[in-house]
Parts: structure tokens; C-alpha cells; sequence
């Protein structure tokens, strides 16, 4: 008997699940050793994947593969993370965006999915919203402490779901909408293939981010209190 999706894509990325967890960039944010401008990075690189994400999921909303996994209200991004760096950058912050080669890379792929190849782009959501919700509580912790940020979620929108209720509740929904898909053997493949690769592109982008910022241990810098608005 073939195994669920949802376990298969769990055991097919397993390995690059710990490649991405020990990227020196994960690491150093693990043990609170991210400095400001890292962080900055992170959340213009993450701004440049998920609206190409989430474009193109919204292109692609009624394919009867991604209907399913379509939940906008609870897991869209992108607005969260304008307010991130709108908080940290301040005015301009669109025009200063920086999106590092291997961010870049990611996005072609992930526009290339979107247009070409649709059944699979539930394996990108698959791999970027399910870790979001794995870890994210952690690592907002982890950043508001490291950086100063403010315990009221300024800065840290990211890392939070105000329209899920229950982290593990949802992933369970999300999991059973995976199960259901009814794929043929050859898409299945590829979309296990595809999360592969999606895993491989985001440990591609922590690299990139590690060599583009400045030393990764803490700077001293934090963001004052009020944010970067206040600065100006
Ligand atoms: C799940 C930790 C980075 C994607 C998880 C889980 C933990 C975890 C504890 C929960 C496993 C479970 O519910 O059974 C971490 C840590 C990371 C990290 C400590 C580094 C700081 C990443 C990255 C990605 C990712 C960079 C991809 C971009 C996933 C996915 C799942 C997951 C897709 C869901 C697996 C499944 O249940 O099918 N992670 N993770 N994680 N993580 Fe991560």
C-alpha cells in the first residue's frame, strides 16, 4: 500500500529537512546569533519568495490540485511581512529591496511552477507553511530577544498566524487536504521530487544570506524602541 502524501513528502524531505535546520544561518539564529542586518535580509529575501508564492497560488487558486490547499486568510505572508519591514526600514523600504541571487533563483522557480508545471507548487506551499508553522513561534522568540524587537509582534509579524487558532490543529487540516489530492503515480513523484528541490533552494538562499551579510554573530545593534520610524 502506498504511503499518504503528507508522509511521503515528510520521509522524502527528511534529510534535506536537517541540510536546511544546519545551514550556518539557521544555526547562528538558533543560538540567538543573528545580528540585525541579517535579520533585515532574511525578511527581504522571504518578501521576494512569498509573493511570487502566493501570486502564483492565487493564479492557480481553482486547479484541482491546489484548491485544496488554498488558505489565503490564514496563511498568506505577504502582509505580514510589509509590515515587518516597514517597521524595520521605514519608508522606502521597497525601493531599498535587496533580493540576493539565490532568492532570485527560487523565484524563477517558483514562477516557472506557477506557470508551467501547477499541479506542483502545493509541494513550495507544502514546505514553506508547515515549517512556518513548525517553527515559528520559536524563532520569533528567539529574534525579539536576540534583536531587541518588541514582545508586541512589531517586527516579528512573520512568525505569526492570528487567523489559526491552534498551530498543530491546522497543520493537521493541512495535512488531511494533502491526503485528499487525487494525483496520478507520475505527479506524486514529482511533486515529492519538487519538495525536494524546494528545501534545496531555501538552504541555497540561508547560504546566500550568510555570505551577503555582515559577521553573523550579534552587532549590538537593535531596533529602538518605536522602530525604525522613529530613527528618521
Ligand atoms: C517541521 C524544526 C527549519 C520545513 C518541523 C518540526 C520541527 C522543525 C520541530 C515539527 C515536526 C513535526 O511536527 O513532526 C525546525 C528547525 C529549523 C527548521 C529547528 C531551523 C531553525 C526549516 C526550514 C524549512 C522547514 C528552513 C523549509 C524551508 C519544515 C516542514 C515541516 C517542518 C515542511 C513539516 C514536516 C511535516 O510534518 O510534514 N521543523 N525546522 N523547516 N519543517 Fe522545520
Amino acid at each position: 500500500m502506498t504511503m499518504d502524501l503528507c508522509e511521503a513528502l515528510k520521509s522524502a524531505t527528511k534529510e534535506a529537512h536537517e541540510r536546511a535546520e544546519n545551514t550556518q544561518f539557521m544555526r547562528n539564529f538558533q543560538n540567538s546569533q543573528i545580528s540585525l542586518e541579517h535579520f533585515k535580509l532574511l525578511l527581504e529575501s522571504l518578501y521576494c519568495i512569498y509573493v511570487a508564492l502566493e501570486e502564483e497560488m492565487e493564479r492557480n487558486r481553482e486547479h484541482p490540485a491546489l484548491s485544496a490547499l488554498y488558505f489565503p486568510g490564514e496563511l498568506h505572508r505577504v502582509s505580514a511581512l510589509e509590515a515587518d519591514l516597514q517597521y524595520l526600514h521605514g519608508e522606502g523600504w521597497r525601493e531599498a529591496l535587496r533580493c540576493p541571487p539565490a532568492t532570485s533563483e527560487y523565484v524563477r522557480r517558483l514562477r516557472h511552477v506557477g506557470s508551467e508545471q501547477p499541479e506542483l507548487l502545493g509541494a513550495h506551499a507544502y514546505t514553506r507553511y508547515m515549517g512556518d508553522l513548525s517553527g515559528g513561534q520559536v524563532l520569533r522568540k528567539l529574534a525579539q530577544k536576540a534583536l531587541g524587537l518588541p514582545a508586541s509582534g512589531r517586527g516579528t509579524a512573520f512568525f505569526t498566524f492570528p487567523n489559526i487558532s491552534s498551530s498543530n490543529g491546522f497543520k493537521q487540516l493541512y495535512r488531511s487536504r494533502l491526503d485528499s489530492l487525487e494525483l496520478s503515480q507520475q505527479t506524486r513523484l514529482q511533486i515529492l521530487d519538487e519538495a525536494n528541490r524546494a528545501f534545496q533552494l531555501n538552504v541555497e538562499v540561508f547560504e546566500d544570506l550568510q555570505r551577503l551579510g555582515p559577521s553573523a554573530l550579534r552587532n549590538g545593534s537593535s531596533v529602538p524602541e518605536g522602530g525604525a520610524e522613529i530613527r528618521q
